[in-house]
């Protein structure tokens, strides 16, 4: 089946709830996260994984919805810590509301997740929460990684992998394994595709960096640039200190020592020194290379061709967006 569809299934089923409740300025902003649109990979991704593994994907909607109100929940936290003012193209709900806003209506997000657990029988319940339990504190320890390097100025390229495998790619790969979960297949076939969805999120995170700053700011729907402001030390930086003369270094490693007011200026620069150093190729390369290890994957698992030219495509197109 095409992603569209899976997708059109899980937007019913989000929108059928009834978010706001009393006290409003805490469930508000909630209703407003997840209405903002996003791609809803995560969730196609726990229906794929629960229609490979199943004859009824259907029942694996309250955990794809699980797995989208978390990851909505750790994006309202992110933009806090990111300080970023844009979110799909709206304000982020800190900017709209206010931090303690932020704060809070993500704790219940967090706390709503789990609740949707509760409809699976106990079995299925303790593995997908247990799943769940381990990578929500995975994606905590990569946020932290992430703000640590924001200061450090020797974060090495595997520790930066490290890093996104540990706030991005978990949850991608814990969305596949859920469906293969709710699906009840065997333990070989959930660890086969939770490692196609290892491979897949670096792919997609540092797709994710490249679009950060080279993305189109009429349709990217975050800040362009954001990055940059925040130092974050993505593989574009990374890869650029490698392969850079000692003038773009030294420029580079500049910038990334301070925080700046107005950031114009800076931005220009490092993207300049960036495509001087023909960084968008590089990083292209390693997505491919991430991308093909997720497809390696998949030729060892045991499924039908049908359904690896489905996970396969997801991938090509996951690796082509713009968004
Ligand atoms: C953004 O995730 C955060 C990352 C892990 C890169 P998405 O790119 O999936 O965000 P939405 O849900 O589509 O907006
Ligand atoms: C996101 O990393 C990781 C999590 C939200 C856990 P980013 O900070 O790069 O995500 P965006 O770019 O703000 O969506
Ligand atoms: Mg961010
Ligand atoms: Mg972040
Ligand atoms: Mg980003």
């Amino acid at each position: 089946m095409d992603i569209l569809h899976y997708q059109k299934d899980f937007l019913e089923f989000l929108n059928n709830k009834e978010w706001v409740r009393e006290p409003k300025n805490l469930y508000e902003p909630i209703d407003y996260i997840l209405q903002l649109g996003g791609k809803r990979i995560r969730p196609i991704l726990t229906l794929m994984a629960a229609d490979i593994f199943s004859d009824d994907y259907k029942k694996a909607l309250p955990a794809a919805l699980a797995i989208e109100v978390f990851h909505n929940f750790t994006l309202v936290h992110d933009d806090i810590m990111d300080a970023a003012p844009l979110r799909r193209g709206k304000a982020t709900v800190h900017e709209k509301w206010d931090v303690n806003t932020g704060i809070l209506s993500g704790d219940a997000m967090l706390i709503l997740a789990y609740q949707y657990f509760e409809n699976y029988n106990p079995e299925v319940f303790h593995q997908l929460a247990k799943l769940f339990s381990k990578t929500a504190l995975e994606v905590c320890d990569g946020q932290q990684l992430d703000v640590d390097f924001e200061t450090r100025n020797d974060v090495t390229i595997p520790e930066y992998i490290n890093m996104i495998r540990l706030k991005t790619s978990v949850l991608v790969a814990a969305a596949l394994k859920m469906g293969a979960i709710v699906a009840e297949t065997n333990t070989e076939n959930a660890n086969l595709i939770y490692d196609f969805g290892l491979n897949l999120g670096l792919a997609f995170q540092l797709q994710d960096d490249f679009l950060d700053t080279f993305g189109n700011p009429e349709t990217f729907g975050k800040q362009v640039g954001g990055d940059i402001i925040e130092n974050k030390k993505t593989y574009l930086y990374l890869k650029a200190l490698e392969v850079a003369n000692e003038e773009d270094k030294g420029k580079l490693s500049y910038y990334y020592r301070r925080k700046l007011k107005e950031n114009t200026v800076k931005i220009a620069d490092v993207r300049r020194i960036f495509e001087q150093n023909n960084i968008p190729k590089l990083i292209k390369v390693a997505i491919e290379q991430y991308t093909n290890n997720a497809f390696d994957t998949l030729t060892k698992m045991d499924i039908s061709d049908s359904s690896k030219t489905n996970l396969k495509n997801f991938g090509l197109w996951l690796m082509n967006r713009s968004v």
